[in-house]
C-alpha cells in the first residue's frame, strides 16, 4: 500500500504526510497508511485551487426574490408568487395540512432525522454536542429531549418512530455509549440506528496542505450536514428506510431543544396538504423547509430567496447589504422583503434522498471554514493556534433544495421552536436557549389556565421545563392543575 500511497501523494504535491514515517510504530504506520489510502486524494487539488488558495465569490443570480412561503396567519407570502385569482389572495390550510402529516405519521410513514456530527467546536463542549445537558430546569441532555419527542409521538400515533442519527468518525463511539449508557432514553434500540458522515482532510489555510493532527494522522473534519445525503445511502439507512416503509424524514439540528421533532403540519404541506389556490400546484414532496421571520436585516441566518424559479438558501455572508435591508411593504407585510431566516428544519422524502445519493453525477458544492484547527508543525511539535489556521470544507444540505423539482417554505413562530445552543456564553448559548425555554413553557401553561409568577416587567420569575412526553404542543396542557410560586423550578 505504501508504493501506491507514496505516488499518489507525490502527484498532489502532498507527500509531508509520510514525513515521520520512517519513525512510525507498526500499528501507526498502517493506520496512516490505511487513512490515506480511503481518502479521495486525486480531488484535492481542485479543492484546493478554488477554496483554499482563493475565496469562491458566489455569483448571486440576477433576479434573486424572496422565497414565496406558507405564513402563520394562514397566506403566502413573499416574491416569485402567480397571478393571484381576481380579488382573492393565497391562503393555505392548517388543519388539512395536519390531518395529512397526522396520517402519514399514523401510518409509519414518517422517520426522525437528527443531524449530530459537527464538532460544536464555538461551544467547546467535550464530547458529542447531542450529550450537552440542556433542559433548563432538569439539564437533561439534548439526545434526551429529542428522544422524549420521538416516545410521545409514537404513543399519541400508536407508532413506532424510527429515529436515525448521523455522527462522525470523531464522535460515533461516544455518542452510541452514551445512548446505550442511557438505555437508549427509553425507546426500543432497534428503532435507533446510528451512521457516520465521511470526513474531509482539513488543510492549512496558507499553503492547501493537508494539516496532521499527530504524526500518524492526518488531520479530518466532517464533511458538513450536506454530507448526510450520500452518508445516508453508503450506510444503508436509506435502504432501512425502504424496508420499513418509511417515505419521509423529519430533519433537525442537534442544537435546538424547542424543535418540533415530527410536526404533522409541516409534513402535511410538504407532500402538498392544505395547500389552496391556482398556480401552485401542491408540493413535489421532496424537500421542504421551516423558516422564521428575521429578528432584523443583521441576523447572521441564512435567507430563503427564489433564483430561476427555484427556491435557495443563501448565506447570510453572502447576501447583498442593500437585499438584506430592503424592506417590502406589499409581499411582507412591510417588514423586510428577505426575511425568510432559515432555522435548519427539513422535511425530506427517501425518494428524493435516494435519486440525488444514486445519481453518479450528484455533488453537493463544498463551502470554506476558516478555524483554528489543532495540528503538528514539520518538527513534529502540537501547535494550539491561537488565530485561525485552517480550511475546513463542508457540504450543506440546504443546497440540495436547488435539486428539488418544488420545494415548499413553511412559516413558523420563533419563539416557539428556536433555542439553539451554538455559543459557550452570550447568543444562542444554553442560557438564552434556557430562557426560551422557560418563555414558552409559561405561554404554553397560561394558555392553558395556570398562573405563572411574572416581574413587573413581564418577564417570567421562575424556571420552566415541560417535557415532550407531557405535551408535544401547548393545546396538549388543558385541564392542568398546578401552582407556581415566584422563583420556582418547575418540571412538567
Ligand atoms: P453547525 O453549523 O453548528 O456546526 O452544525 P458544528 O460543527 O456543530 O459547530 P461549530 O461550528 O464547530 O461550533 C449544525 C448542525 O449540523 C450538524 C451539527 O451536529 C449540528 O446539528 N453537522 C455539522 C453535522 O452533522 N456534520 C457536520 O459535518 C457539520
Amino acid at each position: 500500500m505504501l508504493e501506491s500511497v507514496a505516488g499518489r501523494l507525490a502527484k498532489i504535491n502532498q507527500s509531508h504526510v509520510l514525513a515521520f514515517l520512517p519513525s512510525l510504530a507498526a500499528a501507526q504506520r498502517d493506520a496512516l497508511l490505511s487513512q490515506l489510502d480511503g481518502m479521495d486524494l486525486e480531488s484535492l487539488p481542485e479543492l484546493v485551487k478554488s477554496y483554499v488558495l482563493s475565496k469562491p465569490v458566489l455569483a448571486l443570480p440576477a433576479d434573486l426574490q424572496p422565497a414565496r412561503y406558507f405564513a402563520l396567519d394562514g397566506t403566502v407570502k413573499g416574491g416569485g408568487e402567480p397571478a393571484r385569482s381576481a380579488g382573492g389572495s393565497h391562503t393555505w390550510d392548517r388543519e388539512a395540512a395536519r390531518a395529512a402529516g397526522e396520517s402519514l405519521i399514523r401510518r409509519g410513514k414518517v422517520a426522525a432525522f437528527v443531524v449530530a456530527g459537527g464538532q460544536g467546536s464555538r461551544l467547546g463542549f467535550e464530547g458529542p454536542k447531542g450529550c450537552y445537558p440542556a433542559g433548563a430546569v432538569t439539564n437533561k441532555p439534548l439526545f434526551a429531549m429529542f428522544a422524549e419527542a420521538i416516545k410521545a409521538t409514537g404513543k399519541k400515533y400508536g407508532v413506532s418512530v424510527p429515529w436515525y442519527v448521523m455522527t462522525s468518525p470523531l464522535n460515533h463511539e461516544q455518542t452510541v455509549s452514551f445512548f446505550r449508557q442511557h438505555n437508549s432514553f427509553g425507546l426500543d434500540p432497534t428503532s435507533i440506528m446510528f451512521f457516520q458522515q465521511g470526513v474531509m482532510p482539513s488543510l492549512d489555510m496558507a499553503t492547501g496542505k493537508m494539516l496532521m493532527s499527530s504524526k500518524h494522522e492526518v488531520a479530518t473534519n466532517p464533511d458538513g450536514h450536506g454530507g448526510s445525503v450520500r452518508a445516508l445511502h453508503v450506510s444503508g439507512a436509506l435502504a432501512d428506510m425502504q424496508r420499513r416503509g418509511v417515505e419521509q424524514l423529519s430533519y433537525f439540528q442537534v442544537d435546538n431543544p424547542l424543535v418540533r421533532v415530527i410536526d404533522p403540519v409541516f409534513i402535511g404541506l410538504h407532500v402538498g396538504a392544505g395547500v389552496k389556490g391556482e398556480g401552485y400546484g401542491g408540493s413535489s414532496g421532496e424537500m421542504s423547509s421551516k423558516m422564521v421571520a428575521k429578528a432584523g436585516p443583521d441576523e447572521k441566518v441564512g435567507v430563503f430567496c427564489l433564483a430561476n424559479g427555484k427556491t435557495e438558501v443563501i448565506e447570510y455572508s453572502d447576501m447583498p447589504k442593500d437585499l438584506s435591508q430592503k424592506m417590502d411593504a406589499q409581499g411582507n407585510g412591510g417588514g423586510l422583503a428577505f426575511n425568510a431566516g432559515s432555522i435548519a428544519i427539513h422535511v425530506m422524502s427517501v425518494e428524493f434522498l435516494q435519486r440525488l445519493a444514486t445519481n453518479p453525477a450528484f455533488a453537493l458544492p463544498c463551502h470554506r471554514a476558516e478555524k483554528k484547527i489543532p495540528c503538528i508543525d514539520a518538527a513534529g511539535n502540537a501547535v494550539t493556534p491561537t488565530a485561525n489556521n485552517g480550511v475546513k470544507l463542508e457540504k450543506f444540505i440546504f443546497d440540495a433544495l436547488a435539486m428539488c423539482k418544488q420545494s415548499i417554505v413553511m412559516e413558523t413562530d420563533r419563539n416557539e421552536e428556536f433555542a439553539p445552543i451554538k455559543n459557550a456564553t452570550g447568543v444562542d448559548s444554553v442560557e438564552s436557549s434556557k430562557a426560551l425555554q422557560t418563555a414558552r413553557a409559561a405561554r404554553w401553561l397560561e394558555a392553558a389556565g395556570v398562573k405563572v409568577p411574572r416581574n413587573v416587567d413581564g418577564s417570567v420569575d421562575c424556571v420552566l421545563e415541560i417535557s415532550a412526553m407531557t405535551a408535544l404542543e401547548a393545546s396538549e396542557l388543558g385541564g392542568l392543575k398546578v401552582e407556581i410560586a415566584p422563583g420556582a423550578r418547575v418540571v412538567l
